[in-house]
């Protein structure tokens, strides 16, 4: 499962380096964790924190680990402290994890899945209908070699990302957009306007994939105007599909492995 990710950076990272002459893509975000690190912090969780937590997450009341987002520790850094200083005064102890206990133990928290049940994963058949059909998903996003480039090409998405997160972007997908796919536009010099996904920015260039999935880099010193779009433009489906059409589109994308 690493080296899928990997693959995937070091594709876009190679053709990066190519225009630019810059380094490997360094933006790594907050919502895309190794599945190995998730793999690993598990075990870290089940050794140190199920006796309280449950093997679930859902065993101290008023701390539900389930689903990624804590009360207390909205950002990584700030679960790190919470972890490694405890929560004086409460049952929650302090911890002495090294660097790779701690780095699985957060890439786990925010990727714990709520029970895989058949109420979370439906019909992978059915979904693959809804894909195609009423989602209209291939409108933004390609599929092994179908469909527009709006949006990230989906075909080994069940590979790269966790059922929790992939459950999270149909819900919330500005909420879980990483900064660095955001859309982008811009003015060059001579008045032209670009529009894209931005794939890569530094402190002087940024790379965009263009609307005609071209990969370009700009100068910003070059550039009169540079927008970042904050809003993603793929609807929230949890308003559009009800619980079930959710639940088998999630077993199709979880069914997606390449
Ligand atoms: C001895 C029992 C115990 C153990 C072991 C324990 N915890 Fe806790 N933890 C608690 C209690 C109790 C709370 C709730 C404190 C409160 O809110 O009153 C808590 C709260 C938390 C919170 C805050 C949740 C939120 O929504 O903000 C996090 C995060 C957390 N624990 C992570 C961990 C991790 C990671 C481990 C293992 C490395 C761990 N805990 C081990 C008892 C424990
Ligand atoms: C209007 C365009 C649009 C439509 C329609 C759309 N998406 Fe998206 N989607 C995007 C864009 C752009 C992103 C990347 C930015 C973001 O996360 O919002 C994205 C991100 C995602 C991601 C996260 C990808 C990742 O790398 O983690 C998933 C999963 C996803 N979409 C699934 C779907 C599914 C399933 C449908 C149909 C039910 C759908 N999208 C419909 C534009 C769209």
């Amino acid at each position: 499962m690493q080296r899928l990710i990997r693959g995937r950076w070091l594709v876009a990272s190679a053709g990066l380096c190519l225009i630019a002459g810059i380094g490997p893509a360094q933006a790594q975000d907050h919502t895309e964790y190794e599945p190995a690190d998730i793999e690993y912090g598990r075990s870290v969780y089940l050794e140190q924190c199920a006796a309280c937590h449950g093997e679930d997450g859902d065993g101290v009341a008023g701390a539900d680990l389930r689903g990624g987002r804590l009360r207390r520790a909205a950002l990584d850094r700030e679960l790190v402290q919470l972890i490694r200083s405890g929560i004086p005064g409460t049952g929650m102890l302090a911890f002495d994890l090294d660097t790779a206990e701690m780095t699985g133990i957060v890439a786990y928290l925010r990727n714990m899945t709520y029970e895989i049940d058949a109420a979370t994963l439906g019909d992978a058949a059915r979904g693959r209908a809804i894909f195609e059909g009423a989602g209209d998903c291939l409108s933004c996003h390609r599929l092994q070699g179908r469909g527009l480039r709006t949006g990230p090409d989906l075909t080994r998405i069940g590979a790269v990302r966790p059922l929790s997160a992939l459950r999270r972007s149909l819900l919330d997908p500005t909420g879980t957009m990483r900064p660095i796919d955001r859309p982008v536009e811009l003015v060059t010099a001579d008045g032209t306007r670009v529009s894209g996904r931005r794939l890569n920015e530094d402190t002087y260039t940024v790379q965009i994939l263009d609307d005609d999935a071209r990969l370009r880099s700009f100068d910003k010193a070059d550039l009169r105007e540079l927008r970042v779009i904050e809003q993603s433009p793929m609807p929230a489906y949890g308003g559009r599909l009800d619980a079930a059409e959710l639940a088998d589109l999630l077993a199709y994308l979880v069914s997606l492995k390449g």
